[in-house]
């Protein structure tokens, strides 16, 4: 079901278009590599029972009220804010947003990066270059973190380069499905492995009492980051948005769609780890932390390849890892679409001028993280895990008590005919009124109370 674009701005083409694209910014290094390795960290089960609940009691309402925003203003973040009140206050938080976008992009293209190297690492293995593998999987090498993140922000740049419909629908239509695929394979394939039982047993029996107010702040960080939340990703792709689709209704396929992949990659990841220990590799310290940290994934999964040995262990290895470089893109794409149509809108810079700026200064801040890994997680904590709920918080004070949720109420309307007559609207009503805003209020100021 094709339609023509309503304005020179874009529109998606399609309604698939548009979930799968809004589904590949969910679904990403988020789901495969920092939703495993936060809950590794968490004590498992009951990490995801919380982070479950989190996504739908909270991530769901804020993503139709990002939603619902954007397509009503056509705007980026700062514009949407300024267009739909003349308080200056939300100008800062549209700023807010925008350094969010930046500073977790700067991160995520040394992950995303890492995927690329140890893609190549799985060749060279299987080819017999031992050594030239060895050398592309240090992860500690600044120059090598610096050549290959370049090598992702530049295909990063050239899919937003190509605009919306062109661009980035094209792209995901294509990539989403078979990622999808690929991870089936892969968990059944290590389902009938040895060992694989006890991980799946820590993954899906839950111990309660190991449930504090970091294991929540940490799992609602978790929901923010893996839905695309907080920042105005979602205000940005609802303004390419089409008024005859119904967002609450795909928010709920991209919802449901982002927590079943991270189900399955916990499902792949988790057994994973525990063969790793079986087979001797140290993961917890005696401490009980994580020895790997956010290299928990690089560290344990290559050793998995190549124990299968051989070409299937190409063959697993290889596209597992070009898998998470594809996922990395999708949702990379989201990340610097926000910060470019801010500058496109609001400053009238075409779109390719703004996408090279925009991307050179982010690859800019990366080179410093390239060289110094270990501020990966102090970028992470700041913006996304504190960041993002922040602006998730401000979004749902600025729908109901600014822009007023009577006139979300017309928008969402437009695709969605019986509203009034839907169980959906009183109850969203409440939560972005008081529900969501206490939540998140109250477990980010209770964690930091009880850090500090
Ligand atoms: N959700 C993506 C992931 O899981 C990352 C991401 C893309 C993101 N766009 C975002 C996170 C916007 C926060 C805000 O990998």
């Amino acid at each position: 079901m094709a339609t023509t674009p309503i304005d020179s701005r874009g529109t998606w083409n399609t309604k698939l278009g548009f979930v799968l694209a809004a589904a590949g910014s969910a679904v990403g290094l988020g789901n495969i590599w920092r939703f495993p390795t936060v809950m590794a960290e968490n004590g498992g089960a009951a990490f995801l029972f919380i982070y479950v609940l989190l996504v739908f009691v909270i991530g769901y309402p804020v993503m139709v009220a990002e939603l619902s925003i954007g397509r009503r203003t056509k705007k980026n973040p700062v514009g949407a804010f300024k267009a739909l009140s003349s308080n200056k206050l939300f100008t800062l938080v549209g700023f807010w947003c925008v350094l969010c976008g930046v500073a977790i992009l700067s991160f995520y293209v040394i992950i995303a990066g890492w995927t690329i190297s140890y893609f190549f690492e799985q060749v060279f293995h299987y080819l017999g270059y031992f050594s030239l593998a060895e050398w592309v999987s240090n992860i500690e090498n600044g120059w090598l973190n610096t050549a290959v993140a370049i090598l992702f922000m530049s295909i990063t740049i050239s899919i937003i380069l190509g605009g919306i419909s062109q661009g980035i629908e094209k792209a995901v239509r294509f990539l989403m499905p078979l990622l999808v695929i690929i991870i089936l394979i892969l968990i059944v394939y290590v389902m009938f492995q040895p060992g694989a039982g006890a991980g799946v047993r820590e993954y899906l029996v839950p111990d309660f009492s190991v449930i504090n107010m970091e294991l929540i702040l940490a799992a609602m960080g978790q929901a923010f980051f893996s839905l695309s939340l907080g920042m105005g990703a979602l205000i940005t792709y609802g303004s390419y948005l089409n008024k005859r689709e119904n967002i609450p209704e795909a928010a709920g396929y991209v919802t449901g769609f982002d927590v079943g992949i991270a189900f399955l990659a916990g499902m792949l990841i988790m057994p994973t780890i525990y063969m790793a220990q079986a087979e001797g590799l140290i993961i917890y310290d005696e401490a009980g932390s994580l020895v790997a940290g956010p290299a928990l994934i690089f560290q344990v999964l290559p050793e998995l390849f190549h124990e299968m040995g051989g070409l299937i262990g190409l063959i697993f290895g290889g596209t597992f890892f070009l898998l998470l470089t594809i996922a990395a893109l999708t949702s990379s794409i989201s990340l610097l679409e926000v910060p470019t149509s801010y500058v496109i809108d609001e400053h009238k810079v075409p779109r390719k001028k703004a996408a090279l700026l925009i991307g050179g200064f982010i690859t800019i801040i990366s080179i410093f993280i390239a060289f110094d890994t270990s501020l990966i997680d102090d970028i992470d904590f700041i913006f996304s895990v504190v960041g993002l709920p922040l602006g998730g918080f401000l979004i749902c004070i600025f729908l109901a008590y600014f822009w007023k949720t009577e006139n979300a109420k017309l928008e969402l309307a437009q695709g969605f005919e019986n509203i009034d007559t839907n169980l959906f609207w009183p109850v969203w009503k409440v939560f972005i009124k008081y529900i969501c805003p206490i939540l998140i209020i109250l477990i980010l100021v209770s964690t930091i109370y009880s850090i500090f």
